[in-house]
């Protein structure tokens, strides 16, 4: 008969599986790394989870997404490539009368790469031209599917129901949603995510509550100026010295208008005007991110941008539209989530593993997940200069301490077993 297994000798056993597989968690990690695809794209990826999930006798369903334009030619608009798998646990009372697990966490993990053309050098650099696993989300799939072989096996543990979410689209900002739309957190009482991050010290796994990714929306400012000839100035409402004008004014909302102690970010990514050289431009426009760590700041800078733009136009004889697209919300992580995943890492790693990050203005749709349900998103440190890995997330250096994979599937699972206890 299966026994439960508890405390220390629980995690030894995560410790033993995962090693056991640590040549697997890698090398899944690497064919990955070598066959990156676009948001919406993960066709491939999304097969070779599958073919794993498969193999180890796992039950899952595909999530639909929509279908990318250049697919889309008299064929269904929307293509599968999220998975949600269920790992039904088999421990004493895992289930109610009717057959319902007492407790359903979720672990998800992302699977799209960036438009970055991979400059590593590594021999198992991608072979899609253009694209690159640039965010670290193979690492993602192959810490998760470690995971999911070794809980596979610890079934017998388990106290309910261990759901895996691998979603597509992360980088877009659409996946988490799609994922939720199919019903993904549907009677799931807490989930969890990691990201393997390159501002984390290696070997570390930073799980603080509260604020750590950024709101992120997304703006245009639309000028309308009146054209002239190029030396007749006076003539005219010069639409680029309007815009160069907005661009300044809206640094001092961030210099000056909010607190030093507050997070808050406004870019300019995007500025366009003018047709020839001597012609004073009738119209330009800018687009840009406003990043924010609480909702209120959020409001606030929203309202300031918009001002901003409205009074220095106007000041100048111009016109001018403002739109918003919102984005994603703030990863905000839930204490008592957070605080069984620090736990957690004690338990399977030890003290000296538990990290600390001040967090992101970086954002990240995982945040979906948690305005529904109580969870917990990880960064796993992958911070080591002795192996390069130092470059920023998403560059086309970028490269990760492989040695933090495994550790991070022994986390996810730890996690999970202590969640169902
Ligand atoms: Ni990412």
């Amino acid at each position: 008969m299966l026994k439960k297994l508890e405390g220390e000798v629980l995690s030894e056993l995560i410790r033993e599986l995962v090693s056991d597989i640590e040549g697997d968690i890698v090398s899944w990690r690497r064919h990955l790394h070598e066959h990156p695809e676009l948001s919406t794209h993960e066709v491939e990826t999304s097969a070779f989870v599958r073919s794993k999930l498969d193999e180890w006798g796992i039950s899952h369903r595909i999530v639909e997404g929509p279908r990318p334009a250049e697919l889309a030619a008299g064929r269904p608009e929307f293509i599968g490539t999220g998975i949600i798998a269920t790992i039904r646990g088999e421990a004493a009372g895992a289930y109610d009368d009717e057959g319902n697990p007492v407790r359903r966490i979720a672990l998800r993990a992302d699977m799209d790469a960036l438009p970055v053309t991979e400059q590593t050098g590594l021999d198992y650099a991608s072979r899609n031209e253009g694209v690159m696993h640039a965010c670290g989300h193979d690492c993602h799939i192959a810490m998760m599917l470690g995971a999911v072989c070794v809980l596979n096996q610890l079934r017998s543990s388990l106290r309910g129901e261990v759901r895996v979410l691998f979603q597509p689209s992360e980088e877009n900002s659409l996946g988490a949603r799609d994922m939720i739309a199919a019903g993904a957190l549907d009677g799931v009482d807490a989930i969890y995510g990691a990201h393997i991050w390159s501002e984390v010290e290696g070997g570390t796994f930073s799980c603080e509550a509260g604020p750590r990714m950024a709101y992120s929306d997304w703006f245009r400012i639309d000028i309308e100026g009146v054209s002239a000839h190029g030396s007749m100035p006076h003539k005219g409402v010069d639409a680029i010295v309007v815009a160069a004008e907005i661009v300044n004014s809206l640094q001092v909302l961030v210099s000056r208008r909010t607190s030093p102690f507050e997070p808050a970010a406004i870019t300019v990514g995007e500025i366009h005007g003018g047709t020839a050289r001597n012609i004073i431009a009738g119209s330009a426009y800018l687009t840009g991110t406003l990043r924010t760590w609480h909702e209120g700041m959020r409001d606030s800078m929203i309202e300031g941008i918009e001002r901003v733009a409205d009074k220095v136009s106007h000041a100048l004889g111009a016109d001018v539209t403002f739109s918003l697209e919102p984005g994603n919300p703030g990863v905000v992580n839930d204490a008592a989530c957070a605080e069984a995943a620090r736990k957690a890492v004690v338990e399977v790693l030890g003290e000296q593993a538990v990290g600390s990050y001040e967090g992101t203005l970086a954002g990240e749709d995982f945040a979906e997940y948690q305005q529904l349900v109580p969870g917990v998103f990880v960064f796993v440190g992958t911070h080591n200069s002795a192996i390069g890995a130092d470059h920023p997330q998403h560059s086309c250096y970028y490269q990760v301490d492989e040695a933090m994979l495994a550790k991070g599937s022994m986390v996810a699972v730890q996690w999970a077993c202590d969640m169902l206890a």
